[in-house]
């Protein structure tokens, strides 16, 4: 199992790093355009090998894609991150003409590979991804939602006085501060609901923490956040390179289902050696069902801004 990772940065790295330690690839090749960064940070990622006890080989490169021939999964972390007082979607006039240059640059080498899009404002890049470059809708992810369930079962946690252990919910919609939709009514604790714990005024109040996880960063660091988003990549990374078939919330082309088409949004999937195996139409309350199509509008709004 090859992967590639375009995007040396703090996200990138993350996620090679936590590929490496979880020991199911075999190559992990780190891409940038700044002059020796990527061969700088596989060699110090290496360096780790024998303390934290992996035989993945990791490489770096500075933007020469041969490098990443045959890649069975890339992941673009490339382009600028927001700043505080940002929204991702303030990202698109940049981040668009690089992840279309490196999607491009990535399926000349690896005409088969699966591709996971990371690079904000997500769910746009990853629909521009799925037009331009012609690969089949279930090998181009998005990953949103799998961040934002990890926030969202955090703050769950939290509210609880639990170990995250014994928490699950799922985030869907939008990777966007006003477009996530926590399911809320559907999280639990143990099997148990979480609203048989939690006050309304307390679950919304965990809503509202999910929706704005990331700018909460971002004000605290400076810059996006890292450690969350390289790990959430990496566990889809996973679930493909061993064909798990876990479900995780992906930004995945909608034709109909939900209601919805001709866009990427994050939906409930079946990740496996396939990339998407399957879109998973859970049911929906009236409620939910009215967000997931407010934040679709939204999403379609940052789409009409491509110049496709
Ligand atoms: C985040 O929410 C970078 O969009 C990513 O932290």
């Amino acid at each position: 199992m090859k992967v590639t990772v375009v995007g040396a940065g703090a996200v990138g790295a993350s996620c090679a790093e936590y590929i490496a330690i979880k020991d199911f690839a075999s190559e992990v090749v780190i891409l940038d355009i700044k002059e020796g960064f990527a061969e700088g940070k596989a060699m110090d990622l290496m360096q780790t090998a024998s303390l934290n006890s992996f035989d993945t080989k990791i490489t770096g490169s500075t933007n020469d894609y041969s490098k990443t021939a045959g890649s069975d999964v890339c992941v673009i972390t490339s382009g600028i991150p927001r700043k505080p007082g940002m929204t991702r979607e303030e990202l698109i006039g940049i981040n668009a003409g690089i992840v279309k240059m490196v999607s491009a640059s990535l399926i000349e080498h690896s005409p088969n590979t699966i591709i996971i899009v990371v690079s904000n404002p997500m769910d746009t890049m990853t629909y521009l991804v799925h037009k331009t470059t012609g690969l089949p809708k279930n090998r181009i992810i998005g990953m949103g939602g799998a961040l934002d369930s990890a926030r969202f079962k955090y703050r769950l946690a939290e509210a609880l006085g639990a170990p995250i252990s014994d928490v699950d919910g799922m985030v869907i919609g939008g990777h966007s501060d006003k477009g996530m939709v926590p399911l809320i009514g559907k999280a639990v604790r143990n099997s148990v609901s979480v609203s048989e714990f939690l006050s309304e005024e307390r679950m919304d109040q965990v809503v509202q923490d999910t929706k704005v996880g990331g700018a909460t960063l971002t004000g605290l660091l400076g810059t996006s956040a890292w450690y969350a988003p390289g790990a959430a990549v990496s566990a889809m990374v996973q679930a493909i390179a061993c064909d798990t078939k876990k479900i995780f919330p992906c930004s995945a082309l909608l034709d109909g289902e939900f209601g919805l088409s001709d866009l990427s949004i994050g939906v409930p999937c079946v990740l496996g050696a396939n990339g998407i195996e399957k879109i998973v139409e859970i049911s929906l309350s009236d409620a939910e069902k009215a967000k997931l199509a407010e934040s679709a509008e939204g999403v379609k709004k940052t789409n009409g801004l491509l110049e496709l």
